[in-house]
C-alpha cells in the first residue's frame, strides 16, 4: 500500500532535468516523483536492491531498501521487467555515480503481473548474451535491440535522418516519395528483386532517381528518403537486401557544382548531429577518434586511382594489375581508401563500368561525370553523377546497355520536353553511419537487417 500522507508525485521521464525537481542533500528534501520503465539491470545486495530503470529516454538508479527490498516482487525481480516506481530523488553520495548525479530511493513500486519478464534460461541475458554468436543475435534482434550498443546507433541514425531534413529544407529542397513498385532498372538487372504485379512483371525499385528526375522541371531540386532495394547475391558486410536511400537530384547545375553540394551536405549533417551534446557523446562512446572530416575533401580521378593501385601494388580479384577499364572492386577500394585515410570522391568512370544514364564527360568522352564518395574503413557510401540529357544520347545508351526503351518511355520525356543538364547522387544511410559509428557492419546499423537469405524477423 502507498502512504497516502507522502506528498503527490510528479510523473517524470527518466532523462528530465525540469528546474522544479529537487534533489535531497542535507536539509532540503527531493521531490517525490513517479517514473516507469524497465530493470536494465539489477545489482542485489543483503538488505538493498539497486535497479538500474530504462525508459529509452534516459536511466535512473533506484534504490530498494527497507521493506520494499524484502517484497516478493522486489526480490524476484528479473531483467527487462516493466516497473511503476514511486520515490524521492536523492543526490548520490559522495564517491559514488549515477546517471544526472541522482538517484530515487524508493518508497512504494507496482508491477503488473503482465509486466514480468522471464528468468533463469529465458532471462533476456542469458538469451542474448554479450558473446552469443551473430546469427544469433540476429535471430533475436527485437531482444538484442534492448541492449545499449544496438539502440544507441538506432538514435544516432533519427539524429542524422533528421540532420538530412533540415539541411536540404534550408537548401530549399523539397521532398518527395517515389514509389517502390516499379517497372524498370536502374543499376542493372542482376539486382533486380522481381515479382509478379497482377497479370504484370514488375520489380522493387534499385534507387529513386529516375523518378527524382521527373520531378524537377516543376518542383526544383528534390531529394527523398526512401528504401531501396537490391537482390545482392553474397555475404558482405555492407550489403543489404533492403536499405535506406538518402537521393537527391538537382537541376542546372555543373559536376563541379554536384561535387560542391554533396560535400556540404555530407559535412553540416555530420556538424549538426555533433553539436546535439546527447548525439555527440554516443558516437565519442562508439567511435572515440571521430572527428569532422577536413574540407575540401579530396578529389581523384578514376585514371589517378588506377596510377596509385598500380604504384602499391593491390591487385584485381583476379590476381592482375589494375588496367583502365576495370572495375575497382570491394577490396581494392577498401584497401586504398584504408591507406588514404580520408574522404576521397573518386570521379570520372569509364562509361563501360558504369550505369546507362550517366553523362560523358565533354573533354574526355571514354569517362563520364561520375563520383563516388568513399569513406575509411567502409569504402563506397554515395555514387552520383551527372545524367544524360540529350534524347538521342539516352537512346543510343539503352541500345549499348541492351535496355528495351519501352517502359522508359516517361523517363526519355524528360529529354523531349525542356532537357536540362542536371545531376544527382544516392547515399547509403546504413554505410554512413557504419562509418560514423565504426561499425563493422551495415546490418548493425538498420534497425531490422535484410540481406541473402535473412527476412526475420
Ligand atoms: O551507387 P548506387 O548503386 O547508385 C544509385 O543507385 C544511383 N541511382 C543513386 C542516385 O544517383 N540517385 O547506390 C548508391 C549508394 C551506394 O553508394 C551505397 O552507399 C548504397 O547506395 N548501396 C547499398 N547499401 C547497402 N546495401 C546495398 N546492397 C547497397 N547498394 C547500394
Amino acid at each position: 500500500k502507498q502512504d497516502s500522507s507522502l506528498p503527490e508525485a510528479k510523473k517524470i521521464r527518466l532523462d528530465d532535468e525540469d528546474s522544479s525537481i529537487k534533489l535531497k542533500k542535507g536539509d532540503q528534501s527531493g521531490t517525490r516523483i513517479l517514473v516507469l520503465g524497465r530493470a536494465h539491470r539489477i545489482r542485489k545486495q543483503k538488505d538493498v536492491i539497486f535497479v538500474e530503470l530504462k525508459d529509452g529516454y534516459g536511466k535512473m538508479q533506484c534504490v530498494f531498501a527497507g521493506d520494499v527490498a524484502k517484497t516478493y516482487d522486489a526480490i524476484t525481480l528479473t531483467q527487462e521487467t516493466s516497473m511503476k516506481i514511486y520515490g524521492e530523488l536523492h543526490e548520490v553520495p559522495a564517491g559514488a555515480t549515477a546517471p544526472l548525479g541522482r538517484e530515487l530511493h524508493v518508497d512504494y513500486f507496482w508491477i503488473d503481473p503482465a509486466w514480468k519478464a522471464p528468468g533463469g534460461d529465458d532471462a533476456l541475458s542469458t538469451r542474448v548474451a554479450p558473446d552469443a554468436d551473430p546469427n544469433t543475435k540476429l535471430n533475436l534482434r527485437h531482444l538484442t535491440l534492448r541492449g545499449d550498443t544496438a539502440s544507441s546507433i538506432l538514435l544516432v541514425r533519427d539524429s542524422v535522418e533528421f540532420a538530412f531534413n533540415s539541411t536540404y529544407k534550408e537548401l530549399r529542397m523539397r521532398k518527395v516519395s517515389p514509389p517502390a513498385l516499379v517497372q524498370t532498372q536502374v543499376e542493372g538487372g542482376a539486382t533486380l528483386f522481381e515479382f509478379q504485379y497482377y497479370d504484370e512483371k514488375a520489380y522493387l525499385t534499385q534507387s529513386s532517381q529516375l523518378y527524382l528526375e521527373t520531378c524537377l522541371p516543376s518542383m526544383g531540386n528534390v531529394y527523398c528518403i526512401e528504401k531501396s532495394f537490391r537482390a545482392e547475391k553474397s555475404l558482405t558486410r555492407r550489403h543489404l537486401s533492403e536499405y535506406t536511400h538518402v537521393e537527391a537530384e538537382l537541376d542546372f547545375i555543373t559536376f563541379n557544382e554536384l561535387l560542391d553540394h554533396l560535400e556540404y551536405v555530407m559535412c553540416t549533417v555530420l556538424k549538426k548531429v555533433m553539436d546535439e551534446p546527447e548525439t555527440a557523446a554516443i558516437i565519442k562512446k562508439l567511435n572515440p577518434s571521430f572527428e569532422l572530416p577536413q574540407q575540401p575533401f579530396m578529389r581523384m580521378k578514376y585514371t589517378e586511382a588506377i596510377d596509385w593501385l598500380v604504384k602499391h601494388e593491390i591487385l584485381t580479384d583476379e590476381g592482375k594489375p589494375h588496367e583502365f577499364g576495370d572495375d575497382i572492386a570491394e577490396a581494392a577500394e577498401r584497401k586504398m581508401t584504408d591507406a588514404i585515410n580520408k574522404p576521397i570522391f573518386l570521379t570520372h568512370f569509364p562509361a563501360p563500368i558504369k550505369s546507362f544514364y550517366m553523362q560523358k564527360d565533354a573533354e574526355d568522352d571514354r569517362v563520364t561525370e561520375s563520383v563516388d564518395c568513399l569513406m575509411p574503413g567502409v569504402g563506397e557510401i554515395v555514387g552520383g553523377s551527372m545524367r544524360m540529357y540529350d534524347y538521342a544520347e539516352l537512346m543510343q545508351a539503352y541500345k549499348n546497355s541492351d535496355i528495351d526503351p519501352e517502359p522508359y518511355y516517361w523517363y526519355t520525356d524528360q529529354r523531349r520536353y525542356g532537357s536540362s543538364p542536371h545531376g544527382g547522387y544516392g547515399l547509403g544511410l546504413e554505410r554512413f553511419l557504419a562509418w560514423l559509428c565504426n561499425q563493422h557492419t551495415v546490418r548493425d546499423t538498420c534497425l531490422y537487417p535484410r540481406y541473402m537469405n535473412r527476412c526475420t524477423p
